[in-house]
């Protein structure tokens, strides 16, 4: 999303604005996000976006953010000077500091010693705004190997670590700060006062911006971006998804269209809670395409994880595109990209969104599609958009449902991927969920499933022996998927898990509960 297609709309829905100048921070949404959860609204923009357009959009401060390069190298980006002169107050942060410092006047070079990891800095000027009621000494998160040298006659140190010794600056006549450390990571355990010292008492914010604001913002984008035309929706019965339809379905109501594929490797009762909520609560124009015998046809005989998700992916486009095409005078196709897959595709956050990614939460369109992108996720986190389904009024059980692969039961469907075998995984994982749900446990965890194993194991039933399949139940905390723990389910509610998948679902005869962590194990287990 760019600000000149924000604006006029922000501008009437939203008084106080912050925006984030990103310089290429890994960091740069996680500041946007912290600024909003100090119910300020915050959006990133390009690094090198005119100070006439800032004036314009008249945002209530400027944060710069870190970033990979040196200022002093060629090349390295830079913003437009005037921002400095708007009046406006700037937070320069890590690489926005070193950029503002060096644009006024100062000197940048590489530090004696590189500092990366937890470091102490003593607040040498204790009256100023930006350190107001912060104690004299804190710890700060440092990730730099360059550093402020000298600064220009107007800028003041206002705090120092052993190394270095320009940590944070104010200007003295214009409304400038810097940071070298960075606020937004929980490693900096004040940083939240700092950004709220920053935002409050020296931008003058209220924080008075909520979700609906946004959900309202979104809206009258939506409906700008698309006009009169058509827009196809997919849902996947997946959180993303759904928020994005009903935020359509909101915006545009009779001119959206979705489309459900079932693949036949749904969840339980999946499909039936989308088809509830959209066509009942929702009345959109649901098309759901029954596709399970093209997916399992597909699918037959193959073991390999990655030809799985090759074969999925394909049928996917075949049924979704003819679909589609049925749909006249559809222009725009809509995607519950979220920041992290913006991240994870490499897509700059502003940058032209005209063709379509390769996105696995779609399960891959072709580029050959062609539509224009509506993604109005594309700058929030996975609980920000929970927060907004709420906003919207979906139900619980459609915003807390714990995430799903593209591919769905496949990967967890070791081995061959049959009706029979789909249909057994499928009773199990209802146990699994169903039990962690009635023991209170499911908001808790992150994902909690079944996998079936192609493992037949010895067993005996009543007087019988018995030769048969093995479910591994997978249950992780995380907070952001790359890493995860194995969730520390009570006994009793493991054996009770165990009971009901032996004694319910035919052809299984042992449970095995998966212990491993991620890193070296996934969270799937193809
Ligand atoms: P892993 O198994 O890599 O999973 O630890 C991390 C998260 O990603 C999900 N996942 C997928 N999602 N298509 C998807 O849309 C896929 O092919 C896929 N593989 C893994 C997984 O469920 C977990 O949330």
């Amino acid at each position: 999303m760019t600000v000149s297609e924000a604006a006029p709309a922000a501008r009437r829905l939203i008084d106080e604005k912050v925006v984030v100048l990103d310089f290429g921070s890994q960091y740069a949404q996680l500041i946007a996000r912290r600024v909003r959860e100090q119910n300020v609204f915050c959006e990133i923009v390009r690094h090198d976006i005119k100070a006439a357009r800032l004036k314009e959009i008249s945002p209530k401060g400027i944060i710069l953010s870190g970033g990979p390069s040196s200022v002093y190298d060629k090349g390295a980006p830079k913003c437009d000077d005037g921002l400095f002169h708007l009046g406006i107050p700037v937070l320069g942060i890590c690489y926005g500091m070193q950029l503002a410092c060096e644009s006024l006047g100062g000197k940048v070079e590489s530090a004696p010693a590189r500092e990366y990891g937890r470091a102490h800095i003593r607040v040498t000027d204790g009256g100023n705004p930006l350190f107001a009621d912060l104690p004299a000494e804190m710890e700060v998160w440092m990730s730099h190997g360059d550093q402020v040298a000298r600064v220009a006659g107007d800028f003041v140190p206002l705090a120092a670590t052993g190394t270095c010794p320009i940590a944070a600056v104010r200007h003295e006549k214009l409304p400038i700060y810097g940071i070298q450390f960075h606020p937004e990571v929980t490693h900096t355990p004040l940083g939240k006062q700092l950004l709220g010292n920053f935002l409050k008492r020296i931008c003058g914010c209220h924080g008075t911006w909520k979700m609906e604001d946004f959900a309202n913002e979104a809206i009258e984008r939506m409906r700008r971006q698309v006009g009169n035309k058509r827009v196809i929706c997919g849902l996947s019965g997946g959180v993303d998804s759904s928020v994005v339809a009903a935020l359509l379905a909101r915006a545009i109501g009779p001119q959206l269209s979705c489309i459900l594929v079932d693949n036949g490797l749904l969840r339980k009762d999946e499909e039936a809670a989308v088809v509830r909520e959209f066509t009942g609560h929702f009345k959109t124009d649901l098309h759901v395409v029954k596709a399970e015998t093209q997916f399992l046809q597909g699918l037959a005989g193959v073991t390999d994880p990655q030809e799985k998700r090759r074969r999925i992916g394909r049928v996917f486009i075949e049924c979704f595109a003819d679909e589609a095409a049925k749909i006249k005078d559809a222009e725009f196709l809509a995607q519950g990209t979220l920041y992290p897959d913006v991240i994870e595709s490499g897509a700059a956050a502003d940058g032209p969104a005209a063709t379509i990614k390769l996105h696995h939460n779609v399960g891959g369109l072709p580029e050959d599609l062609q539509f224009k992108l509506v993604e109005p996720l594309r700058d929030l986190f996975k609980d920000e958009v929970r927060a907004l389904g709420h906003e919207l009024g979906l139900p619980d059980e459609i915003i807390w449902r714990h995430p799903f692969p593209g591919p769905g039961l496949a990967v967890r469907c070791l081995g061959e991927v049959t009706k029979l075998r789909l249909d057994r995984l499928r009773d199990a994982d209802a146990i699994v969920v169903g039990e962690i749900k009635g023991a209170g446990l499911y908001r808790e965890t992150s994902q909690a499933f079944a996998v079936l194993l192609p493992v037949q194991s010895v067993g005996v039933m009543g007087d019988a022996r018995t030769y048969e399949d093995t479910i591994a139940v997978r249950c992780v905390n995380t907070e952001d998927f790359m890493t995860a723990d194995w969730s520390r389910l009570p006994y009793d509610l493991l054996a009770k898990i165990s009971t009901r998948i032996i004694n319910e679902v035919k052809g299984v005869n042992r449970v095995v509960y998966d212990i491993s962590s991620k890193p070296p194990a996934t969270i799937e287990w193809e």
